[in-house]
């Protein structure tokens, strides 16, 4: 089966498209990247997704318009991807949509009376599907939620197909707007695969660049900024007392945290010590890289021998994270996905392809030592093509 996968993540950077043929059922399945291409956003698109996930008094208008306009952009997308890869939609059988994640509450809270978890990703797939003529799965997080999962992460099902390794242990990390791991002992069974968000990747750093540079820059390329900063260290501390780093896993985080607010809080704390825009955006990227560093010591490698570390994610081009953690790993070779055959920026959209080729056949594909779930879920729904 020819899938593609869809996936737009938080840093709503734009679409990352992934061609995928698979055949067969885990743990035989045969699966392989064929092509992979990404669409940025146009930026007012951008500003208004960003506006809707910082909820930022909109109406139920705004989300119902944006959630069909998405739609349409996800199948233009689509459709572009297929003429660059040479394809015919009408060969392609499948599309899995991630959707723009609107909003994510992973664990329950209050909520008029009763303890509520809920996730939201837009991008109507209807209208992907009756665009393209190809029968798409879509909204995968709520299935799992269903069950008492947090709905995220789901991409460690695909980390385990991929990666697992008879004599190796392995952690993938993916740096997107938020970082998350998966640990892959060595010979692991799906049971013991799990996987977390350990805080932010390129949300802080993207959201400090946009506000230093008056939105004319949307992240700091190549680590840039971030080299000519000096450290400040009394900022990093504050950083590193972070209370979700504490936080037992299995945990998820995004925007709801990591957005607006936060962003605010560390613009006074730099205004406080005097920081420099470089050193602020510097005291960012290390917290990511340490950040990542603190989950894996306080909650991985005490109990299971990594050998190495496999990073994905728009984050394994910023230098300083990478250096970063390679430094402080000393003993675990960091190695970006490149080098296993899969380019970093495809990761997550491939990954999308899977789950819905899962999805399509009716097998469960969130993995509940992750996601929190109480039991494996089938994810996702499906919006058929239009008859042919
Ligand atoms: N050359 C680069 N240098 C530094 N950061 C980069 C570079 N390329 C991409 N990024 C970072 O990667 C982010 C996008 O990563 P991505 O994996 O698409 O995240 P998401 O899944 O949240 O959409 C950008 O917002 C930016 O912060
Ligand atoms: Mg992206």
């Amino acid at each position: 089966m020819l899938v593609l996968g869809l996936m737009s993540g938080t840093s709503a950077d734009g679409i990352d498209v992934a061609l995928a043929r698979i055949s067969g059922a885990p743990p035989k399945s045969q699966t392989r990247l064929i092509a992979h291409t990404a669409v940025t956003f146009p930026s007012a698109m951008r500003k208004e997704i960003l506006r809707v996930a910082e909820q930022q008094n909109i109406t139920a208008g705004d989300l119902s318009q944006l959630n069909f306009r998405l739609g349409g952009v996800f199948a233009d997308a689509a459709l572009a991807a297929c003429r660059k890869f040479r394809v015919a939609p009408k060969r392609v059988a499948l599309i899995g949509s991630h959707g723009q994640t609107i909003f994510h509450q992973g664990r329950p809270v209050e909520y008029l009376g009763a303890a509520t978890a809920s996730t939201l990703q837009i991008g109507e797939a209807s209208i992907v599907a009756a665009r393209t003529g190809i029968t798409t799965v879509s909204d995968f997080r709520p299935a799992d939620i269903a069950v008492g999962g947090q709905g995220a992460p789901l991409v460690p099902y695909a980390d385990y197909l991929l990666y697992r390794d008879a004599k190796r242990g392995r952690v993938s990390l993916n740096l997107g707007g938020i970082a998350n791991i998966t640990v892959i002992p060595a010979s692991a069974k799906p049971a013991n695969v799990f996987a977390f968000d350990t805080g932010p990747a390129n949300m802080v750093i993207d959201a400090l660049v946009a506000h230093f540079s008056k939105g004319r820059q949307r992240f700091d390329t190549n680590a840039r900024s971030a080299a000519q900063g000096r450290s400040i260290p009394a900022i990093l501390d504050e950083l590193l007392r972070d209370p979700y780093l504490k936080i037992l896993p299995p945990k998820s985080t995004g925007r709801e945290y990591y957005g607006r607010a936060y962003t605010e809080r560390l613009l006074a704390l730099g205004r406080r010590h005097h920081a420099k825009p470089c050193d602020l955006i510097r005291a960012a990227t290390i917290f990511t890289a340490l950040s990542i560093v603190d989950a894996l010591n306080r909650f991985v490698l005490a109990k299971h021998k990594i050998v190495q570390l496999i990073v994905s994610g728009g984050g394994a081009q910023n230098p300083l994270i990478v250096a970063q953690l390679a430094a402080a790993l000393g003993g675990i070779e960091v190695l970006p996905l490149s080098r296993l055959g899969v380019p970093e920026d495809a990761k997550e959209a491939y990954a999308f392809a899977l789950l819905a080729y899962e999805t399509f056949h009716q097998r469960a594909s969130n993995i509940p030592s992750a996601t929190g779930a109480h039991r494996p879920a089938i994810l996702g729904k499906i919006s058929y093509a239009p008859p042919r």
